[in-house]
């Protein structure tokens, strides 16, 4: 059944040159289908040089959101209409401008989890595998980090000459990962090592033998000659490590760790947005005005060029 589906996907995808873009949160189900799987900044590029005359993300909004600024020119889908990342709503174009007035001196560094209007007002974007390598590449000293307090709080620890001020933004699920699950995983499996992302807190990330992105965690517990990881990020990449490494033994660090958003996107739901595409009106289409695509784009080129 799961086969069928996927070959029709695959039919409409090349009767539609459709580009299928899919964040490593997505289902193996899914990522098998894709022409791309990745974390956030490798989906960016990936959707910047696409060539197909239509992209599918499948993840969430400021992807799609993300993809639609890089390819104006193309039409750009997402997966799940309803398919947001809360972190992106946790900051609003107003409060960020009434902090920038209130601190004209720093430099606005945006996670790209957050909504294209917040990217218009921002210098440069980051992701969690670009934040460290884009800010100390930076002249400036004074830094404004928004959304995520965690994220920057990391970069400021691997950037110590910067002067970093923290917004109060988190992603809900990884900030959600607490020292006690950490200190249960490691009774639990004292032989393996602990991978986080950088969106956790900071007790969870000092305690952690790793931290990196989505891809940096898969490619790390990879190459590693250790055979046991608790994994602490989305715990969907569980599914596609233990694939990749079926030598290798993958336990979540808290079973909260599930992005409802992400799971939001079926198999069957890429399907039914597949079939629509071309259509006017098409609710999963992003649109945005020429202006809306310019204003935003500066500080996400910024981050591809710096990154
Ligand atoms: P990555 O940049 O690691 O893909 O992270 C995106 C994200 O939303 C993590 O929760
Ligand atoms: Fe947003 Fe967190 Fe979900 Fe990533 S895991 S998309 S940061 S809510």
């Amino acid at each position: 059944m799961i086969r069928e589906v996927q070959d029709e996907i695959l039919r409409l995808k090349k009767e539609k040159d459709v580009c299928i873009l899919a964040h490593s949160y997505q289902t193996p189900d899914i990522t098998e289908i894709a022409d791309f799987v990745g974390d956030s900044f490798a989906l960016s590029k990936m959707a910047a040089g696409a060539e197909n005359k239509n992209v599918l993300m499948c993840g969430v909004r400021f992807m799609a959101e993300t993809a639609k600024i890089l390819s104006p020119n193309k039409r750009v889908y997402l997966s799940h209409v309803d398919a947001g990342c809360p972190m992106a709503q946790q900051l609003s174009p107003e409060s960020l401008a009434q902090m920038k007035a209130k601190e004209p001196d720093r430099v606005v560094v945006a996670y790209i989890n957050t909504t294209a209007a917040l990217k218009e007002l921002c210098d440069v974007c980051v992701t969690s595998s670009s934040a460290v390598k884009i800010v100390s590449s930076l002249p400036e000293k004074k830094i404004l980090f928004v959304p995520d307090c965690n994220l920057g709080r990391y970069v400021q620890k691997q950037c110590p000459d910067k002067d970093i001020k923290l917004y109060n933004g988190c992603c809900p699920i990884h900030n959600g990962a607490s020292i006690e699950d950490v200190a249960i995983a490691k009774i639990r499996y004292p032989n393996a090592l602990l991978l986080v992302h950088p969106e956790c807190r900071e007790e969870v990330c000092e305690n952690a033998d790793y931290i990196g992105s989505t891809s940096g965690i898969m490619q790390y517990a990879e190459k590693s000659d250790a055979k046991e990881f608790i994994i602490g990020t989305e715990n969907s990449i569980i599914a596609h490590l233990q694939y990749k490494c079926p030598d290798k033994k993958f336990y979540h660090l808290s079973q909260r760790l599930v992005c409802t958003n992400m799971r939001l996107t079926t198999l069957y739901e890429v399907l039914s947005v597949l079939k629509t595409i071309g259509d006017s009106d098409n609710e999963n289409e992003i649109i945005m005005t020429g202006e809306q695509i310019e204003l935003s784009r500066k500080c996400i080129d910024k981050m591809l060029q710096l990154g």
